[in-house]
């Protein structure tokens, strides 16, 4: 058995993890670990951009008062405004890394970032690169780590579970090295889950297939407080074709002018919001839902052709070229698309500086819970959060490094009474199913027969795959089955609690938001 030790391991190599160990390197020994090939993460695929006010007729008021107002009431006011005041800084430092944001000569002869919009902000505030800017950002990270000698990036290796001692404080984790099938324990002062997402917990996402919430439930095994895990959000449009799996059709379409129609032709947004296509997303995405129910439709279609052609492939290389391989010129036709299970809002509960309830353990990114995106997060405000909170993490492990610091003899990891498994179709079959059960019953409209319908099937499932994990060797299927069933649990728990519809969270049997509900559904591993 091999023990490694670090003064920083890093869950996750996406924005937020990569930031974090190029903040660290200068000053500690870091490992950063991914489950899959290091560039496999949401970041990677993200699209529209990263918001931050840049433009002289923008301000940072205008985009904290649209932050919160798309969070419908639930965004923590000092969060906000840290985040946002952090934009510029961000931007700054992702320009020093090497990211190529678009840019665009003005009418006064100056060249400056060209900046798109989309739902929620009142301003042109998006920076992107074409629209592929998770591509360029990650790129340009990556490239930066080479320089860094202090950084060890493990490839296909999936943390099972972090290591907690008898202080409540995390002393690292257990690592699956994927290829060579062996569990190593990695020691570390500190620990970060910045392992994204768990969109894969519905059957139809715009997320890759390591976004499974590892990070929330190996923290809540932990005893980490997770919130408002029933915010799950439903981007509008991802590409509906039935050799498309999980393509977005980024939302800076509806902001350079794209409309969404029925099959006939017909406009409906307005009907809805009278900000139309640039309404919030969870409003654009109970819509189309709305409409699709209606009629017996499956997909509705967003229609960007009026724009020249020219400037739709110079804006939209990536979904121009992704369509037209399924045979759709979107410079002359309309996308089908349909909504799909996107970002999760709620996470593992954390401070201004990415701490959680368990001592020397940090989350930051889309796993962490920070309060910013309350009931229902602003388009491209996530990339902004993954770098801000990067750096205020670094800044606070940096600060906490210097104190002495010998690495523990931890327990190995314990593999004496389980055996290979025969049965690998009892995991695949428990996947779809579970995928299934949330896509049907806790999906974009909810209510309380099918939450406690949905709690039930859930119940029998985790029933079976904590028996199948606790009596077989490890792999990453199962481990990431154990996740997401842990997932799962978790956003129907809090779904059932809230009892109102609020951003996200849209329930038939209590169709409006209610003042007295103005808080955060907060789980606590200690208090079942
Ligand atoms: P990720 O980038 O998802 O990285 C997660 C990392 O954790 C991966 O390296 C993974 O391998 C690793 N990991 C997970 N579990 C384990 C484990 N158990 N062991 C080891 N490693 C593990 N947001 C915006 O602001 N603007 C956009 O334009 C935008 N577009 C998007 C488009 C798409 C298609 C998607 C899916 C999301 C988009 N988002 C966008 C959201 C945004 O991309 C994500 O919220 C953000 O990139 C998350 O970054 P992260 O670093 O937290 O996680
Ligand atoms: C998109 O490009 O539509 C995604 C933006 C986001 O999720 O913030």
């Amino acid at each position: 058995m091999t023990q490694l030790n670090y003064d920083a391991i890093i869950i996750g190599g996406g924005a937020a993890g990569l930031s974090l160990a190029l903040h660290l390197a200068s000053s500690a020994k870091v490992a950063v670990i991914t489950k899959g090939a290091l560039r496999e993460g949401a970041t990677y695929y993200a699209q529209g951009g990263i918001s931050a006010v840049l433009d002289a007729k923008d301000s940072v008021e205008s985009h904290i008062e649209d932050t919160q107002l798309a969070g419908a009431g639930l965004c923590d006011p000092d969060v906000v405004r840290y985040t946002v005041e952090h934009g510029r800084e961000a931007i700054d430092w992702l320009v020093q890394c090497g990211v190529d944001f678009d840019r665009e000569t003005r009418p006064d002869g100056s060249c400056d970032f060209h900046l798109t919009r989309e739902g929620g902000h009142s301003h042109r505030r998006v920076l992107h690169a074409a629209d592929a800017t998770g591509k360029e950002i990650q790129n340009s990270l990556v490239s930066q780590l080479k320089s860094h000698p202090n950084i060890d990036v493990l490839e296909k290796h999936i943390v099972i579970d972090l290591i907690i001692d008898e202080n409540h404080h995390c002393q690292g984790g257990y690592v699956l090295d994927r290829q060579n099938q062996q569990v190593i324990t990695l020691a570390s002062r500190f620990t970060v889950l910045a392992s994204g997402g768990a969109g894969k917990v519905y059957l139809y996402t715009s997320n890759p297939d390591v976004s499974t919430g590892d990070g929330i439930a190996m923290a809540w095994r932990a005893g980490c407080r997770v919130a408002n895990m029933e915010f799950i959000q439903f981007h509008p449009t991802c590409l509906y074709h039935s050799k498309a799996k999980s393509f977005l059709i980024t939302e800076a379409i509806r902001g350079e002018g794209g409309i969404l129609k029925l099959p006939d032709g017909t406009r409906f947004m307005p009907d809805f919001h009278p900000n139309a296509e640039l309404a919030p997303r969870d409003v654009v995405a109970r819509a189309i839902d709305h409409e699709m129910k209606r009629l017996g439709i499956d997909c509705v279609y967003l229609d960007i052709s009026h724009q020249p052609a020219d400037f739709i492939r110079t804006h939209f290389p990536n979904v121009y070229r992704k369509c037209l391989e399924f045979g759709i010129d979107i410079s002359q036709e309309a996308i089908p698309v349909v909504p799909a299970a996107h970002y999760t809002c709620g996470g593992v509960i954390t401070d201004l500086h990415g701490q959680t309830d368990v001592g020397n353990l940090y989350a930051i990114g889309e796993t962490a819970f920070t309060g910013l995106h309350g009931a229902n997060r602003m388009a491209s405000n996530s990339l902004l959060e993954c770098l801000v909170f990067a750096k205020a993490a670094g800044q606070e492990i940096t600060a906490r490094l210097n104190k002495a610091y010998k690495a523990p003899s931890l327990p190995e990891w314990d593999a004496s009474r389980v055996t290979e498994s025969h049965e690998e179709i009892l995991i695949a079959h428990d996947w779809d199913e579970l995928r299934r059960v949330m896509w049907d019953y806790v999906g974009i409209v909810r209510t309380d027969k099918r939450l406690q319908r949905a709690a039930k099937r859930i119940q029998v499932l985790q029933k079976e795959i904590d028996e199948y994990y606790v009596s077989h060797t490890v792999n990453n299927d199962s481990l990431e089955l154990r996740n997401l069933v842990l997932v799962a649990e978790l956003i129907v728990r809090s779904a059932i609690q809230r009892k109102e519809s609020r951003g996200l969270h849209y329930t038939l049997d209590y169709p409006l938001a209610n003042k007295n509900n103005l808080h955060n559904t907060i789980l606590d591993p200690n208090r079942p």
